[in-house]
């Protein structure tokens, strides 16, 4: 029988909320995530762990057939990737920070900024949008630090608690989105693993509404 190929954050916050959904839905994966690649032994679905950014061109290509994944990372790299569904953890937002010493007036601040961010896309067309244009500066982790490093004037990251933009005296000054876990799922799924995917959902939608 087929099994439907699950994409889930290999490391990181989205991992272990992930697989508690799969597991408050019945779903027991059996090994650890050293594995890279595990099958459940009581429902017809095998995880994939991958890295977050890699995960849109995995469903894009029909690698994998849904994903466990960040509204923000879609919105960056996946704006022609389908969502199934909400699934309320990893609540985040995407915003723009500068120095704390600096005084922040609004958008126009940014006009000729360098800005430093894992989401160039997202920073890009919030500024398009709005009339600036800034010097972006693409970077995969720490952005935080790029002002005190004097890489850059500003930065776009996720914002969740916002301990690291406390720890690294940035403030945040704008809030470009707000983001949650969803169910993506891939263009290229077929009807026989759409049908597992049924299944999933509905086991989903009953663990969400237990949460409520
Ligand atoms: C993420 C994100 C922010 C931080 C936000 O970084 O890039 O830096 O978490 O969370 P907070 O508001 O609760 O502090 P992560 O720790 O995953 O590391 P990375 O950026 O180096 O990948
Ligand atoms: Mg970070």
């Amino acid at each position: 029988m087929k099994k439907l190929r699950v994409a889930v954050q290999k490391s990181g916050r989205l991992n272990e909320d992930s697989l508690k959904l799969l597991k408050d839905a019945g779903i027991s994966i059996d090994n650890g995530k050293e594995q890279l690649k595990a099958a459940s032994a009581n429902f017809p679905l095998e995880v994939f762990y991958l890295r977050n950014g890699d995960i849109p061109q995995y469903l894009r290509d029909g690698v994998v057939d849904v994903a466990i994944i960040g509204e923000n990372v879609l919105i960056e790299k996946g704006e022609d990737i389908i969502t199934a569904e909400k699934l309320g953890f990893s609540k985040c937002r995407v915003s723009l920070a500068v120095p704390k010493s600096v005084k922040y007036n609004g958008l126009q601040d940014f006009e000729g900024k360098k800005i430093a961010t894992s989401y160039p896309n997202t920073v890009q067309n919030y500024l398009a949008k709005n009339g600036i244009s800034a010097d972006l500066h693409i970077i995969n982790g720490s952005v935080e630090i790029a002002p005190n490093i004097g890489l850059a004037d500003a930065i776009c990251d996720i914002v969740s608690s916002g301990s690291t933009l406390f720890k690294n005296n940035l403030k945040e000054v704008e809030v470009m989105l707000q983001s949650e876990a969803v169910l993506a799922v891939s263009p290229l799924i077929s009807s026989e693993r759409k049908e597992i995917l049924s299944k999933l959902q509905f086991r989903i939608q009953s663990v969400l509404r237990a949460r409520k």
